[in-house]
């Protein structure tokens, strides 16, 4: 095996994806104690955004500006490199989640026991099932009371839509929570609640091993042959390829805080999550064998400090080796470029590297030359796609309010969009600015951002719309006719696109009755 085969074989890149307050942080702190990158718990304070904060948007963008070096998190684990993707725990920037799991070829989703299946969970595994991104589920808190784990299995099952495979199972919660049986391994791992101590691994023959009675009680024991007896009766046994063609989850039950199932996790995680994968351009299939570099721009970070405008593009490597200083083509603008300083994210530490290979992310400063989903090749004409914008939520036309400022104010607008901070739409008919977001915070973060580091002034004016689609349709003659017929409410994005700005559920649902003919997206990509 050459070089780049063994460097691509020793790659694990994921995301681990929940809720706000499943314990995300937590799980991602002790993957990290594990990997020996940090040596303390409460060193990963990472995107996590504190609760009390929540009203004070601009703490929140200082924490997310200081957490570049915790947005990919580096670290070896026995014969693998590990690099765990940071995702934003705000739901208003959902839309930086999603293109964050562009860049993954796997992803760990936690689920609070209690909680089961929340919102924000269902619709990242919805970002998963478009791409086929294989999951593997930790059930956590289980030192806690939550529920029946059969409910929570089921529960999985209907609300992410995949079908599970429990590979641990819980011997009792809460209080009297005793540890997990490993059906994959055969062993008895027992639960001592204490946030520093390791698991104690009991081996067994089997289910039937007089062994558990001894270490659980003989009533436990009796329920949890049962319960496995149930779960080998009922889940097909699990199978590595189903869960690389993402058709099933594993599940593995745990306490994050009382590192309790972790080392599991991730053992088991090493040894069946995928390698890199190849990736889809538009022309063809990227193999991370291949020799020559490519790679994408998945996420822009700006820098907070207004005397330093730089940015850092965070570039996936999708084949090959990005060296150092090596001159690179910038698909979208046809220019080369020679990168002398790119960083490596190793243990929360930002540090020049000399190659980087499939599988990793590289930070590259950028003033101003990237946009999200930017390819660089070695002079290829690709295209990486995959990188889909939703119809945003929430929708204000964006006004100048210094007119001395116009040209600033335009610079500003453009370059926000180009890191993905929102979606930018022209109103076809009266040409005003529509800005599009997933949350409220957006907004204020644009309107502070124009000011501070742009010296434009910008006012929100409200404008009352219920979803923007993209349209499209092999009919051209519809096509015209309704874009005549909804020319007030036709709008196109930064690429020219034909947008339709529905006022409400009923005048889409209206739309796409009376012309059966159009298409209508509700993400840019199709
Ligand atoms: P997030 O990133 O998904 O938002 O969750 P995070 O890890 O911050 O965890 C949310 C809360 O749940 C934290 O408590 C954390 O300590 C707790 N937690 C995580 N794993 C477990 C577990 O296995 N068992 C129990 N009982 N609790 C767990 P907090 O009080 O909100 O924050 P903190 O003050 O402890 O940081």
């Amino acid at each position: 095996m050459g070089i780049l085969d063994n460097e691509i074989t020793k790659r694990r890149t994921f995301a681990i994806i929940s809720h706000p307050d499943a314990g995300k942080t937590t799980l991602t702190e002790k993957l990290l104690l594990f990997g020996g990158a940090i040596h303390v718990a409460g060193a990963v304070k990472s995107n996590k955004i504190r609760k009390t904060a929540t009203s004070d948007w601009m703490d929140i963008e200082k924490q997310r500006g200081i957490s570049v070096a915790t947005s990919v998190m580096g670290f070896n684990y026995g014969d693998y490199k590990i690099n765990i993707l940071d995702t934003p725990g705000h739901q208003d920037f959902a839309e930086d989640t999603y293109r964050t799991l562009t860049a993954v070829d796997s992803v760990i989703i936690v689920v609070d026991v209690a909680k089961g299946v929340e919102t924000q969970t269902r619709k990242l595994m919805e970002v998963c099932r478009m791409r086929n991104t294989p999951v593997i589920i930790f059930v956590n808190k289980l030192d806690r009371e939550g529920r029946d784990p059969f409910d929570i299995l089921d529960e999985l099952e209907k609300e992410l839509q995949i079908a599970v495979r429990p590979l641990t199972w819980p011997i009792s919660m809460g209080a009297s929570f005793k540890g997990v049986y490993n059906i994959l391994d055969r062993g008895l791992d027992l639960f001592t609640p204490d946030k520093q101590h390791v698991t104690e691994r009991v081996a067994v023959s089997d289910i039937n091993d007089p062994v558990i009675d001894r270490a659980v009680g003989e009533r436990e024991a009796e329920r949890l042959r049962a319960d496995v007896e149930l779960i080998d009766g009922v889940y097909p046994e699990f199978d590595e390829h189903e869960y690389l063609a993402a058709r099933v989850a594993p599940v593995f039950f745990g306490s994050a805080l009382n590192t309790f199932g972790v080392k599991e996790l991730l053992d088991c995680f090493v040894r069946i999550a995928p390698s890199p994968r190849p990736v889809a351009a538009v022309e063809r299939v990227v193999e991370p064998q291949e020799e020559k570099f490519t790679g994408f721009v998945f996420k822009i970070h700006a820098n907070m400090d207004p005397n330093h405008r730089s940015c850092i593009a965070f570039v996936k490597v999708c084949s090959g080796v990005f060296h150092r200083n090596a001159l690179y083509t910038h698909v979208r603008s046809g220019k080369t470029y020679k990168f002398s300083a790119p960083t490596a994210f190793m243990a929360q530490k930002k540090e020049i590297i000399d190659d980087v290979y499939p599988g990793d992310i590289v930070g590259l400063p950028d003033n101003g030359i990237f946009k999200i989903g930017d390819t660089l090749t070695e002079g290829e004409l690709l295209h990486f796609r995959g990188l889909p914008s939703f119809s945003p939520e929430m929708f204000k036309y964006i006004e100048n309010n210094d007119p001395m400022k116009a040209k600033q104010l335009n610079r500003g607008v453009e370059q926000l969009m180009d890191e993905g901070v929102a979606q930018l739409f022209t109103n076809q008919f009266n040409g005003r600015k529509i800005i599009g977001t997933v949350g409220q915070l957006q907004f204020e973060v644009i309107q502070y951002r124009l000011l501070h580091e742009y010296g434009a002034q910008c006012r929100w004016e409200p404008i009352s719309l219920y979803k923007a689609c993209w349209i499209e349709s092999d009919d051209e003659a519809e096509l015209a006719q309704f874009k005549r017929r909804k020319q007030q409410f036709m709008a196109v994005d930064r690429e020219g696109r034909d947008v339709f700005l529905a006022d409400s559920y009923y005048v889409l649902q209206m739309a796409q009755h009376d012309f059966p003919a159009i298409r209508f997206h509700f993400t840019s990509e199709f």
